[in-house]
């Protein structure tokens, strides 16, 4: 069942050239997903809604439900199952259950920021981590806004904002999610539990320059702004080296962008994350003057529910514990509701790219692992 609910959507938004995805919310790609979403839940007789801030929920029964999901959508040229993977075995999983217990199936909207800007933004707005008026502001990459993006595809963004009803009727919420990692790949283990998630965060600087002729402007008299960029990148890396912590800039602007330009500014974004909330300031502390630095996304260290995952350990035959660095929805929603995590094994680790990969069986396995969970909650 899991590989052929994955098999139906294997075609929705992938690029033939790469084999990456690229799913971005509310995109055509986001459309297809939301109908395979709805038509595999209404399948199943669960009712769909979308709430207040676009996340996607197939419920049974009146609540208050045991929850269960993922998100939808991908970095650009992503994978195939990050994200995904956690809502089909959801699916999967309500085949292997009595249809007494009352579930919920959730697709949260823009885990991973990547048309938006901020990261697990449908999570976040539903539990009020991020203010509704800026969240409607928020631009993608063309200049349209989220609350713009949201009427296209016939959300009101004057509703988003903080939805504690929905929120009361959730007893539990329990991810499943490929590991991004190799840890069970090493220890040998099918699956993993959640146990806890880095801080990390999203900051975005702004390099000047001063713009000038590529040909008749000497070396010693430009103001190059990818020449500050370009130290800032490397002093940032060759300072982490040795240490556990990470820092990515996967993005960058540069103005005016013509080969025969010197680049007058450069806007590029850091990714940066470390085990503990010192180790993370320190890197940007470490940021060299001659960039402005804005935190556009910020999240605190989690640890998961003790007494679930305590709970889910027993019933699972005590899979290793494992932390990530990777985040998730399950991470906000870790400060509502009692939530846990289960990894699936990544038989390369690799994440972020085409070549992300999980086995049938594992994946089968983790379907069992999440109906036994769900059942005995
Ligand atoms: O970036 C992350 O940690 C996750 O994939 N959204
Ligand atoms: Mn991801
Ligand atoms: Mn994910």
């Amino acid at each position: 069942m899991i590989g052929q609910l994955l098999e139906e959507i294997a075609g929705i938004g992938r690029d033939p050239g790469t084999g990456g995805y690229n799913r971005f919310t509310y995109d055509e790609a986001d459309t297809q997903l939301r109908e395979w979403f709805a038509d595999t839940a209404g399948a199943k007789g669960l009712e769909v809604h979308a709430d207040r801030n676009g996340n996607l929920w197939a419920v049974r029964g009146p609540g208050p439900w045991i929850a269960t999901g993922s998100h939808l959508d991908s970095v650009p040229n992503g994978g195939a199952f990050d994200g995904p993977l956690g809502i089909a075995s959801a699916f999967a999983a309500l085949d292997l259950m009595e249809p007494t217990v009352d579930v919920a199936v959730v697709a949260f909207a823009e885990e991973e920021g990547a048309r938006f800007g901020v990261p697990c933004l449908g999570s976040r707005l539903l539990t009020g981590k991020v203010d509704a008026a800026q969240a409607r502001q928020l631009v993608d990459h063309g200049g349209t806004t989220l609350a713009e993006a949201m009427a296209r595809a016939g959300h009101d963004p004057d509703q988003i904002g903080t939805d504690p009803d929905w929120l009361a009727g959730i007893s539990f919420f329990l991810e499943l999610h490929i590991e991004q990692g190799r840890g069970l790949v090493d220890l040998g283990a099918p699956l993993g539990l959640g146990e806890s998630i880095w801080p990390h965060g999203r900051w975005r600087l702004e390099f000047p320059g001063q713009a000038d002729h590529a040909g008749t402007t000497r070396m010693e008299d430009r103001d190059d702004a990818v020449v500050r960029f370009a130290r800032t990148v490397l002093a940032v890396s060759d300072g982490l080296s040795g240490s556990s912590s990470r820092a990515t800039f996967g993005r960058l602007q540069v103005e005016p962008n013509g080969t025969n330009a010197i680049p007058s500014r450069v806007i590029a974004w850091l990714d940066a994350r470390a085990q503990d909330e010192g180790n993370l300031a320190k890197i940007i502390d470490s940021l060299p003057d001659g960039s402005s630095v804005a935190n556009e996304s910020f999240s605190p260290a989690v640890a998961f529910d003790t007494t679930l995952s305590d709970q889910v350990s027993a019933l699972l035959g005590h899979p290793p514990p494992l932390p990530t660095a990777a985040g998730h929805d399950a991470g906000v929603l870790a400060s509502h509701v009692p939530t846990g995590m289960i990894f699936v094994r990544n038989p390369t680790g690799v994440s972020h790219s085409p070549a992300e990969w999980a086995d049938p069986d594992d994946c089968q396995a983790g379907v069992v692992a999440l109906a036994k969970v769900l059942s005995s909650l």
